[in-house]
């Protein structure tokens, strides 16, 4: 079984996501973790943001490992990255890598690399996966998919405070602004932009706790399996 977790910066995808696999003893996948992992790649050896097929073959050679053991430096739920032999977990969210992941993750050369390598690590079982095109792109048979969502003004507040946890300082009005110009590039791409499946259930996480979402997204589960004759 598969479930895919959607929607834009800030709408609490990770938290959403990791809890509910830690719930369901599925594994974790963090979609974005590898574009951010490419974009790290790029900008360490110089690569210009614009050159797709570059960038391409830089995705399709990158010794990239995802390693859900423990939490990582950068927070709780998210995944350790690793490039090759380095710990590249606090690296792959920083500033400078957000600013960039956007315009590199909307190259054709770039996605068709990072889905072939989601779709094999998402066959190897039971798996939450999540990110902008999980639902509609890598996998569109998964049994359950979601689409989060909340205001812009809730998706910057939850933001600021991660960066905070993370002893960085940042200003709210920057930090949305920063989100929106993310959302724009990443629903306005012409391959695989961030949308809803048809057969996506939306909720809007602005006045709902983590675990009500949790909560939510498992009876989604049970119900899936319940339907497929799977309990
Ligand atoms: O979820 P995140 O903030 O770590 O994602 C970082 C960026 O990666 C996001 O702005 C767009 C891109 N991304 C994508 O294009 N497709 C995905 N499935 C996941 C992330």
């Amino acid at each position: 079984m598969v479930v895919t977790v959607d929607g834009p910066a800030g709408s609490g995808k990770s938290t959403i996501a990791r809890r509910v696999a830690t719930r369901l003893g599925f594994t974790y996948l963090d979609t974005g973790a590898m574009y951010r992992a490419v974009t790290l790649a790029a900008l360490e050896k110089g690569v210009p943001l614009g050159d797709g097929p570059e960038l391409g073959r830089l995705a399709s050679r990158l010794q990239l490992r995802l390693d859900d053991a423990g939490p990582a430096p950068s927070g709780e739920s998210q995944s350790r990255v690793f490039l090759g032999p380095r710990d590249v977990s606090l690296e792959v969210r920083s500033p400078e890598v957000t600013a960039a992941v956007s315009e590199v993750s909307a190259h054709a050369a770039v996605r068709s690399a990072m889905t072939e390598l989601q779709r094999r690590l998402a066959g190897r079982g039971q798996t939450v996966m999540e990110g902008r095109d999980t639902g509609t792109v890598v996998w569109p048979e998964a049994e359950v998919k979601v689409f989060l969502t909340a205001s812009p003004e809730e998706r910057a507040r939850r933001r600021l405070l991660q960066l905070k946890a993370r002893g960085l300082t940042a200003e709210q009005e920057q930090v949305k602004r920063e989100m929106l110009r993310r959302d724009a590039w990443d629903s306005g791409r012409e391959v695989a932009p961030l949308r809803k499946a048809e057969d996506a259930v939306e909720i809007d996480t602005s006045h709902l706790t983590i675990e009500q979402v949790v909560e939510r997204v498992v009876v989604l589960v049970k119900e899936a399996k319940a339907k497929g004759g799977a309990v």
